[in-house]
């Protein structure tokens, strides 16, 4: 796949999703949306790859935010539909079916910190910095942030972040699990591929299935939610990997796991 605002590469299914707009700072604007939508929708299941890293290039910023430039001269029709791209991305992320990992390399302002939020798991290096500062523009969060960050990290502070647009760093971020860990810089793309490589090496017909039931589920009053992981639990002994799975674990050898 080409790409005008990113790159994509794969090794061993593992797909690393580089945002390139370096003269502003891997702000996102029309183009970079529409580019990520592509790798989310035309990315298949089984021939895609089963994890995905998002990085920004460059060792100052992730993403800078939505691009100011493209957005000053919005009307409200215009600005409400470049909203609904970036939810819809947004969303095109959380329910990829394999796991997707941010690894924030800098600045994760305002989009570009929505961007980290719809990822299911955020590694930052330690220079990485988060911020929804809308407020300083006179607007507010359009790609999920007033919802996200929320639910990832509590009402309160989610609220004292969006009030004020401070800026935090990866430390205060990982107090406040906003991030899964902090390394530094130049081990960011390395950590993030060895926990990618630990994800593809376990059952991926399981690994999808996780996603979904933690997903779903938290959108479900806890019997529902129960409920649904019971089906799910039913529905991998219809796969082949859990008879590969317990099969090898009985016959004391690695498994062969196919993904189905
Ligand atoms: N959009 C467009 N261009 C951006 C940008 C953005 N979000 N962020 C940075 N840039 C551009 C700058 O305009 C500058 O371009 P020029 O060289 O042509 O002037 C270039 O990137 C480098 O930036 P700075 O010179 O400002 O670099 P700095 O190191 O002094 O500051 C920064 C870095 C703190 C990230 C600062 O650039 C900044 O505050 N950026 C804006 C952050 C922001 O407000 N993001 C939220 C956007 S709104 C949003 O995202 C809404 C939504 O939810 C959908």
């Amino acid at each position: 796949m080409e790409f005008k605002n990113l790159t994509v590469e794969t090794t061993n299914n593992i797909a690393t999703v580089t945002i390139n707009r370096p003269a502003a700072l891997n702000a996102l604007n029309e183009q970079t949306l529409a580019d990520l939508q592509r790798v989310f929708t035309e990315t298949h299941d089984n021939d895609g790859a089963q994890v995905i890293i998002i990085t920004g290039s460059g060792k100052k910023s992730f993403v800078a935010g939505a691009d100011i430039v493209a957005m000053q001269q919005l009307s409200a029709l215009e600005a409400r539909r470049f909203s609904k791209l970036g939810h819809e991305l947004m969303r095109s992320i959380e329910t990829y079916s394999n796991p997707v990992i941010a690894a924030v390399n800098g600045f994760a302002l305002g989009g570009g910190c929505e961007l980290a939020l719809s990822c299911d798991i955020r590694i930052a290096a330690e220079n990485a910095r988060f911020s929804q500062p809308e407020v300083n523009l006179g607007v507010i969060p359009g790609f999920g942030g007033t919802q996200r960050l929320a639910r990832l990290i509590g009402k309160g502070r989610a609220l004292e972040l969006l009030f004020t647009g401070d800026m935090i760093d990866a430390a205060q971020a990982y107090e406040m699990g906003l991030v899964n860990k902090v390394v530094p810089q130049e081990k960011l793309l390395e950590t993030a591929m060895e926990m990618a490589t630990k994800i593809i090496n376990k059952g991926p017909y399981a690994v999808r299935q996780v996603k979904e039931a933690v997903r779903n589920g938290l959108e479900m009053d806890l019997d529902r939610a129960n409920q649904y992981e019971t089906e799910l639990f039913g529905l991998c002994f219809a796969s082949l990997d859990q008879k590969e799975g317990m099969l090898a674990f009985l016959e004391k050898r690695p498994a062969n796991f196919v993904g189905q």
